[in-house]
């Protein structure tokens, strides 16, 4: 198939962190000959140890791997202290408000009030090394700082993103058992105040008994509820603290922190990181990738309540020493220009987002582009979701007026940072191709047995040895940990880590994602496990069995689509009102992302004998596919037909 090929633009790759493919070539190379050797001289390079490492990996208790075992370092040292010497009047954070706000903090300031910060959690609230602080915040440079501030005294922060519901946060924080909540009264969206404290409030009300503390910032003065002996203001306690703070020296292996995200089955995983490999592989992915460059302007415009957010706007962007920027708002508000005209206001050199949102910025805002001058970008990047070929070009025309790279970045919350992407002055780009596996990370394209599969056919997508920044374990759950990642693909007879993703490899050896393999959907760039979302649909009386399934959505990617049984038969008036309903016990137990953007009410499931849904049926039917798997040995054959027939009455 004949493909149009991006050239790096020859201005950019002449300066580029990795300038051709020939460089590239010799990076893998090095690190397939001397892996240890590879990572061990960068690990000795970038980071700024306390006391160096003995071993590089230790792979003894496999597949629990140890990097840099022996050596100690400090991440909010490696992202803010060590900085001081040269970049203190530098900006690290640049704030942008929803209502256009603007606030700078300059290394020497970021590092004032991750102090403060610090020794109030300690002297305040008693948080010492190993404790869990969970994060319920807005993005506001108070959620970064307290994410450093943890970092700087060695507890563990879980951040819990905003939209999650009172019942979802609560779940996180009884697994995390932690000691402390920081959160916001809340915060703006399209010009209006929304809040935080009532949700934290709602999650405490029951079985959270292991916190002790609530801490408070003020964001939007809204009036809350306060549990006077709980809950503490952080405006006003910061205030007495001291600027000065030893950083705690900490093991490489260290968890720094723990991000909940959903599997296939059951309830959502505490993913484990470590220290050092984290914060290595971030800062170099920040250096590759995005190609940075000293007086650089970077934005990142994820939420922190996601990886994305922990790694390319937080840890990656201040361990390398980047300005970094943070924005409140939503792309469309005030209107779809919003980005560009902070694009032109900062001239910003790599944006990075989701397809989602380009998406929808085409869709809404096709010519706003034009009304502000884009010269300032070099690097594009997109992460989260496949991005389609229509968005890619627009992205690329449009937006990056031609010049630019585009890297469409593959990873995920278990691989701490980016696994397959393009660089930007090195590697030849086709549209929506995630392309080849970065200098160091070991990504195939496998069968069960590990075998590479053939030019155009779907595999697995594992990453088949170890690297720096890789999930540790699922908090609290090591067997979960092996059975969810190393379960199902093996290589030379070792169990390898399987994404949970398929991939395909082309002619000239690129790798283009096709999308999980598991029941996880993927609603713009959000992973959401089904398993959840029918857990929370069956809370409803009227419920007696559910499956929901992706569907294919042109902003969203994927929609959430539910097959519902119901226990008694009802009339279409009152399905009305069981949508409703139904939506509103989602909202409650997950949150307004797991929304479901169908529902339609069938007789019956197409199950097999022994019980199990055919969920790849259901998927078919959603997609308006013809039926290729054999409906023979299910209970009921019929059923399909019935189901179909109900699914094209409601697309009419
Ligand atoms: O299915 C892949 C998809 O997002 C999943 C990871 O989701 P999460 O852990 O929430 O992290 C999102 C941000 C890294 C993957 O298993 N995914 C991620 N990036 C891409 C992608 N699918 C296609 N192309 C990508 N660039």
């Amino acid at each position: 198939m004949l493909q149009e090929i991006y050239q790096p633009n020859p201005q950019y790759a002449s300066t580029a962190a990795i300038k051709s493919m020939d460089e590239y070539h010799a990076l893998m190379n090095k690190a397939k000959e001397d892996y240890e050797g590879f990572w061990g001289s960068y690990a000795k390079e970038k980071i700024d140890w306390f006391k160096p490492f003995d071993t590089v990996l230790n792979e003894s208790e496999a597949p629990f791997y140890k990097w840099f075992e022996g050596g100690q370092l400090n991440v909010a040292h490696q992202c803010i202290d060590r900085h001081l010497a040269t970049r203190k009047n530098k900006a690290a954070i640049i704030f942008e408000g929803d209502n256009g706000d603007q606030k700078i903090l300059t290394y020497r300031e970021l590092a004032y009030e991750v102090n403060r910060t610090a020794n109030m959690f300690k002297n305040q609230f008693g948080i010492t090394k190993g404790d869990r602080v969970v994060l319920y915040m807005p993005m506001i440079p108070e959620a970064a700082i307290s994410m450093l501030a943890c970092a700087k005294i060695g507890a563990i922060h879980s951040v819990v993103f905003g939209g999650f519901s009172a019942e979802a946060l609560r779940d996180r924080i009884i697994d995390a058992q932690a000691k402390l909540v920081v959160t916001a009264d809340g915060a703006y969206r399209k010009g209006n105040p929304y809040m935080l404290k009532p949700v934290v409030d709602e999650a405490l009300s029951s079985g959270c008994e292991c916190v002790k503390a609530v801490c408070v910032v003020e964001r939007n003065g809204e009036e809350i509820h306060w549990e006077a002996g709980r809950d503490y203001a952080y405006n006003e306690l910061v205030k007495n603290e001291s600027s000065k703070c030893e950083a705690v020296p900490m093991e490489s292996e260290d968890p720094l922190f723990l991000l909940y995200t959903s599997g296939s089955t059951g309830k959502p995983k505490g993913v484990q990181h470590s220290s050092a490999g984290y914060i290595l592989w971030a800062q170099m992915t920040m250096e590759w990738v995005f190609d940075l460059k000293e007086n650089d302007t970077y934005w990142c415009t994820a939420d922190v309540g996601w990886i994305t957010g922990h790694t390319y706007i937080v840890y990656g962007p201040l361990a390398a020493g980047a300005t970094t920027i943070m924005f409140e708002g939503v792309p469309t508000f005030p209107d779809a220009g919003r980005c560009w005209k902070m694009v032109e206001e900062y001239q910003i050199n790599q944006f990075y987002t989701a397809p989602t949102a380009i998406r929808l910025l085409h869709k809404t805002g096709e010519h706003e582009p034009k009304k502000y001058d884009l010269s300032s970008l070099r690097v594009l990047g997109t992460v989260g979701e496949p991005i389609d070929p229509a968005a890619w070009k627009w992205y690329y025309e449009e937006i990056g007026g031609g010049k630019c790279a585009i890297v469409d970045t593959y990873w995920q919350t278990e691989t701490g940072g980016h696994m397959i992407s393009p660089l930007p002055g090195a590697t030849p780009i086709k549209p929506a191709c995630a392309t080849f596996p970065l200098p160091g990370i070991i990504a195939e394209v496998i069968d069960e047995e590990g075998h590479p599969t053939p030019v155009g056919e779907k595999g697995f997508m594992c990453i088949t040895r170890p690297w720096p920044s890789m999930i540790r374990t699922i908090w609290g759950d090591p067997e979960r940990f092996v059975k969810s990642y190393f379960g199902d693909c093996k290589k030379d007879g070792k169990p390898v880590y399987f994404t949970g993703d398929g991939a395909m490899v082309d002619e000239d050896n690129y790798i283009t994602i096709t999308g999980r393999t598991d029941d996880v959907i993927n609603v713009s760039g959000h992973r959401m496990g089904t398993a959840e979302v029918e857990a929370a649909i069956k809370k409803h009386p009227n419920v007696a069995a559910v499956a929901v399934v992706g569907k294919p959505h042109p902003i969203k990617g994927e929609g959430i689509f539910a097959y519902i049984v119901l226990k008694a038969e009802d009339t279409l008036a009152e399905e009305i009102e069981l949508i409703k309903e139904i939506n509103n016990i989602i909202k409650k137990e997950i949150g307004a992302i797991a929304l479901c953007d169908d529902i339609v009410f069938v007789p019956d499931l197409p199950k097999t004998r022994s019980g199990k849904i055919m969920r790849r049926i259901l998927r078919s039917i959603v997609k308006n596919e013809e039926i290729t798997q054999d409906t023979s040995t299910l209970e009921d054959p019929s059923i399909v037909g019935k189901i179909e027939s109900i699914v094209k009455s409601c697309r009419l």
